[in-house]
């Protein structure tokens, strides 16, 4: 198992968002999960990149307990979070940017330059748009650019958080056919979406979580035939 998240409770103050969430990731798996506005998916993502302490339960990660490491050391494991925010470096060039997640390789030039590569190769409009200030990228490009960034660290698994979030329909189908993409060239994916049918048509399997607890679990083609799961995230 590459991710096993086991039975988390984490909490913000005395609020409790996650009640004892549990989830594994195999290697080379897509794998999403769902849920509503509030339901704990972004909380979720934070656990598992030590940006939020769980209070109780376990994150393993290739064999090894990673829940009381720093996000730095967490991201050197080789997790990294696209996170919902989005947030860039508007006055900086877009290459700028692209550098900014490559911290991990400590400066050796022919990483960064690989990795550079790689992300020019799946996002070209990142190439062109190379000297450009951030700040001047569409919604769309500055998705890119965050999922470029976060792949520069050379990552084993890849978290998305809400990709799709206020993007036009044709600019959400190129996104998720790079994630895709990314997925094809060997990463190891965990998305999180409100996107529920674009999620289920990519993702190999997924789970449902609501209010902090994770309700149902398959493989991506089951929910997506699931009485409950057309009806409340598919609007069927
Ligand atoms: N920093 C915080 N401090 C206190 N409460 C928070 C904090 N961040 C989130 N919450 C609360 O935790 C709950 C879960 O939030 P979370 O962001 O994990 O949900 P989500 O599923 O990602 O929602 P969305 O789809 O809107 O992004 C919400 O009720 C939210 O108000
Ligand atoms: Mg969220």
């Amino acid at each position: 198992m590459l991710l096993r998240v086991d039975k988390v409770e984490s909490f913000y103050g005395r609020s409790q968002i996650l009640h004892g969430v549990s989830l594994e990731i195999k290697e080379g798996e897509f794998v999403c999960v769902l849920g509503a506005n509030g339901a704990g998916k972004t909380t979720l993502l934070k656990t598992i990149a030590g940006l939020v302490k769980p209070r109780r339960g376990a994150v393993e990660f290739a064999g090894r307990r990673i829940d009381a490491f720093p996000a730095h050391q967490i991201v050197r494991e080789g997790i990294t979070l696209a996170p919902e925010d989005r947030k860039i470096f508007p006055q900086m060039s877009v290459y700028k940017n692209l550098i900014l997640g490559a911290w991990v390789h400590g400066g050796a030039p022919e990483k960064i330059q690989k990795n550079i590569t790689q992300a020019y190769d799946l996002f070209p409009i990142l190439k062109d748009r190379r000297d450009q200030m951030a700040g001047t990228l569409s919604g769309g490009e500055q998705q890119m650019l965050v999922i470029g960034r976060s792949l520069m660290s050379n990552p084993k698994l890849l978290m998305l958080d809400e990709p799709s979030l206020g993007l036009a329909p044709l600019v959400v189908e190129r996104i998720f056919e790079i994630i895709q993409e990314i997925h094809r060239r060997s990463t190891t994916v965990l998305l999180v979406e409100q996107n529920a049918s674009m999620s289920l048509t990519t993702a190999g399997r997924g789970y449902i979580l609501e209010n902090g607890r994770i309700i149902l679990e398959g493989p991506a083609q089951n929910l997506l035939e699931d009485e409950k799961v057309k009806k409340a995230y598919l609007g069927l």
